[in-house]
């Protein structure tokens, strides 16, 4: 019986959409979780470990052998990636998100060896206030991926020794460092996915907003540069006020002529990452089922967790409902004031923000499945910009996902209506900076 399904898994192996995609799946999961052993990496998932291992070698120079022949019985798994268990509970994404779900990106066989392939690690992605808080984390989590080829690290502080650092980390990416703004234009020529944590952070006492009057130009002039190098790539804003700067950027971006609204985003992705976790924590849930989507902007009552949508589906009452909500809004906050003055979220939003980054490279990959919360370009609200999930593809935002909004309940419907004046405020505060500029420079 044993044989009889080795054999078939072997067949299946043979098909290079089969074997390209347990590749794909495995490499992702190595890159993520791998347990370093002396002798190698190797894979730790019950289900992968028998099938694939990857030598040291073979992972530093991008090869990974081909599945040995034993222990395929186990191995089912793997022959279409959304039926993959994980032990580890620890994944980077949650059990819907992209690096759970399937896609075989662009990885290639490799002509020379038919024991041997290559993935086509090829996606360039630029940080943008590399050398801070968030800026570090973020570089190295982005630095794990295997579908970034390269890494470009901007910073007008000194990044030269975050890159040296990161550089040696044996994933397949190149990293590249920038310092000021005569090496901006290089930083950004031919990358697919900008992310800009640019700009200062928030200290206890301080609103989000009263970082406007530094972060704005710092927004602006990062963005002019976008547009002027890469303006086809996907630009995620983390500096805050998002729910100001999303706004900045689009009206750089329509100045300079280049304004596409499906790739301009906000990265809101923290908040679904703490409703996830304060949920999880409440009702005493496996942590990588829950899925919060949290629509809105990103501060404070803009913040909007719609509980009701909680998947999987989960009651509270209504003083579960306003702690969390409550919890949910102020965490920012909670970190700021824990962190006494040395800033705000670093680790936890550079985890979020990596996972949005991979969520964009798995959606310009070609995968068809890819769904994140991030506050963009709408027509969900009366508001211009509204957070709230979408579908991402190729070209960014392939639809936004009006059905979180449906039949909520009476509390979140209220809040909704709560959070619009802010938002708006917000935006047009965004807006009318770019303007002022643009009038002040014309009138020079
Ligand atoms: N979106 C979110 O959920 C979220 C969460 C946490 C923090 N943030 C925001 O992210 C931003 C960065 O936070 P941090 O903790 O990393 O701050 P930080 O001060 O540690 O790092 C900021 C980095 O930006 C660099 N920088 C400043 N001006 C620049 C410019 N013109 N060009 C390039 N780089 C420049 C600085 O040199 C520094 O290295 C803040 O605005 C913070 O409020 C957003």
């Amino acid at each position: 019986m044993a044989a009889s399904v080795a054999v078939v898994v072997l067949k299946e192996l043979q098909q290079p959409a089969t074997l390209l995609r347990c590749i794909t799946v495995a490499l992702a999961w190595v890159t993520f979780c791998s347990d370093k052993r002396g002798d190698g990496l190797t894979v730790k998932s019950v289900k992968m470990a028998s099938a694939v291992t990857i030598s040291s070698a073979g992972a530093q120079a991008g090869l990974i052998s081909k599945p040995r022949n034993h222990g395929f019985t186990s191995y089912s798994g793997l022959k279409a990636a959304s039926s993959i268990s994980f032990e580890s509970a620890s994944s980077f994404l949650g059990r819907n998100a992209s690096l759970r779900a399937s896609v075989a990106p662009r990885i290639v066989p490799k002509a020379k060896s038919s024991s041997q392939i290559s993935p086509e690690a090829s996606y360039k992605v630029a940080v943008l206030g590399a050398a801070g808080g968030i800026g570090q984390p973020l570089g190295l989590l982005i630095k794990m991926s295997p579908l970034v080829s390269a890494l470009h690290l901007y910073d007008i502080a000194n990044v030269k020794g975050v890159a040296a650092d990161l550089s040696h980390c044996n994933t397949p990416s190149q990293v590249l460092d920038f310092t000021g703004p005569s090496e901006l234009a290089n930083c950004l020529k031919g990358v697919d996915v900008v992310v800009i944590p640019a700009g200062v952070p928030r200290k206890p006492g301080m609103t989000r907003d009263d970082l406007f009057n530094i972060n704005a130009s710092i927004v602006k002039s990062l963005v002019e540069a976008v547009a002027d190098n890469c303006p086809e790539a996907f630009i995620q804003i983390i500096s805050n006020p998002v729910n100001s700067t999303v706004p900045i950027a689009a009206e750089v971006l329509k100045q300079k002529g280049v304004y596409n609204p499906k790739k301009l985003f906000g990265v809101t992705t923290l908040d679904v990452v703490r409703a996830n976790t304060f949920v999880a924590q409440k009702k005493n849930l496996n942590l990588i089922d829950v899925d919060v989507p949290v629509v809105g902007g990103h501060a404070g009552i803009t913040i909007l967790p719609l509980l009701s949508k909680t998947r999987p589906s989960v009651t509270f009452t209504d003083e579960e409902t306003e702690e969390l909500t409550k919890r949910i809004q102020n965490a920012g906050t909670e970190v700021v004031e824990a962190k006494a003055g040395a800033g705000s979220a670093t680790l936890s939003m550079a985890y979020a923000a990596a996972r949005f980054v991979e969520s964009s490279l798995r959606a310009l990959a070609g995968d068809p499945e890819v769904y994140e919360c991030t506050y963009v370009h709408s027509e969900l609200t009366e508001l211009p910009f509204f957070a709230s999930r979408v579908k991402l593809g190729k070209n960014g935002v392939e639809s936004i996902i009006s059905a979180d909004l449906e039949g909520v309940t009476e509390y979140e419907a209220k809040a909704l209506e709560a959070l619009k004046p802010e938002l708006k405020a917000s935006i047009e505060k965004g807006v009318e900076f770019v303007h002022k500029q643009q009038t002040a420079a014309a009138s020079a």
